[in-house]
């Protein structure tokens, strides 16, 4: 089966960590030139480039903080420099609720996970439409669905709204636009709310398909979607949302 992804170019925000950095590698080793965003952490984003050095795909770091319009441009100007294009977009960037219900948080949250969407849709969308052809996949969150008022949650159930209209219009220009919502995935994003102790007891108790298997769910279980999302295999599929949580959600 022709995946047709070698040689394609790809944006990953929030590349170099849990979900994004999974996606980093297997989109390596599928032959895909992935332009790596992150905000913060050179050390991380460094030690992925090494272990992305022997894949197949080219990669590069696209350092920028997405949550900035003017920033975001930046980002976007790196990964086009240096490989010509984008074929793929995958938003993975993201923190996590800060500690306190304030202004400044709900802020904060909003513009990393909400605004970023609509920064990225600004400079990426008009090369994808160009060429018409583009595949966008943004990871929002299985706290969409379950109806939080927070602004993690709020934010997330957003991106889902905002990538289902966006699938609308961008449709006629054989751009698929999809979400997939991740249950709990043990990233370096979780590690403040479960310890690594409690991770397979918290697995059992509430991850159904990992009952019977050892371990516990990490970022490549969201990247192996992705990576459909993003290949000829997705092709007519568009304004999805994909639940990856091995069963949590009818669990609950
Ligand atoms: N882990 C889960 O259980 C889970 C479940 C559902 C949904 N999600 C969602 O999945 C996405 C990825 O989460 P994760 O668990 O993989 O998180 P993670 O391991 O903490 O990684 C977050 C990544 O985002 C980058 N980042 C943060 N703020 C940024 C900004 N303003 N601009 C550019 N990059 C930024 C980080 O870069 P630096 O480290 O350099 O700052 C890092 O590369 C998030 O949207 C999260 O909400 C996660």
């Amino acid at each position: 089966m022709e995946l047709k992804l070698k040689g394609k170019k790809a944006l990953i925000t929030g590349g170099t960590s849990g979900i994004g950095r999974a996606t980093s590698i297997i989109f390596a080793e599928a032959g895909i030139d992935v332009a790596v965003n992150y905000c913060r952490n050179d050390e991380k984003a460094f030690s992925l480039m090494q272990e992305l050095s022997n894949k197949p795909g080219k990669a590069i770091l696209a350092k920028g903080d997405i949550s900035d319009y003017q920033e975001t441009r930046k980002v976007v100007e790196k990964a086009v420099s240096e490989f010509g294009t984008i074929d793929i977009l995958v938003h993975s960037a993201g923190i996590p609720t800060p500690e306190g219900d304030t202004p400044e948080n709900w802020d904060r949250v909003m513009r990393v996970h909400l605004y970023s969407c609509y920064n990225l849709e600004k400079f990426v969308v008009p090369i994808m439409k160009k060429k018409k052809s583009g595949k966008i996949v943004i990871v929002s969150s299985l706290t969409a669905h379950t109806c939080g008022y927070n602004a993690y949650c709020v934010a997330q159930a957003g991106k889902i709204c905002f990538a289902k209209g966006l699938a609308k219009d961008l449709a006629p220009y054989n751009i698929n636009v999809n979400t997939v919502s991740p249950g709990t995935i043990f990233t370096p994003m979780l590690e403040p709310y479960i310890p690594a102790e409690k991770r397979r007891e918290f697995t059992e108790e509430n991850i159904p398909l990992y009952k019977s298997k050892p371990g516990y769910p990490e970022g490549k279980e969201v990247a192996k979607v992705i990576l459909f999302l993003a290949s000829s295999l997705a092709e007519h599929i568009t304004g999805e949302d994909i639940i990856v949580d091995g069963g949590q959600f009818i669990h609950s």
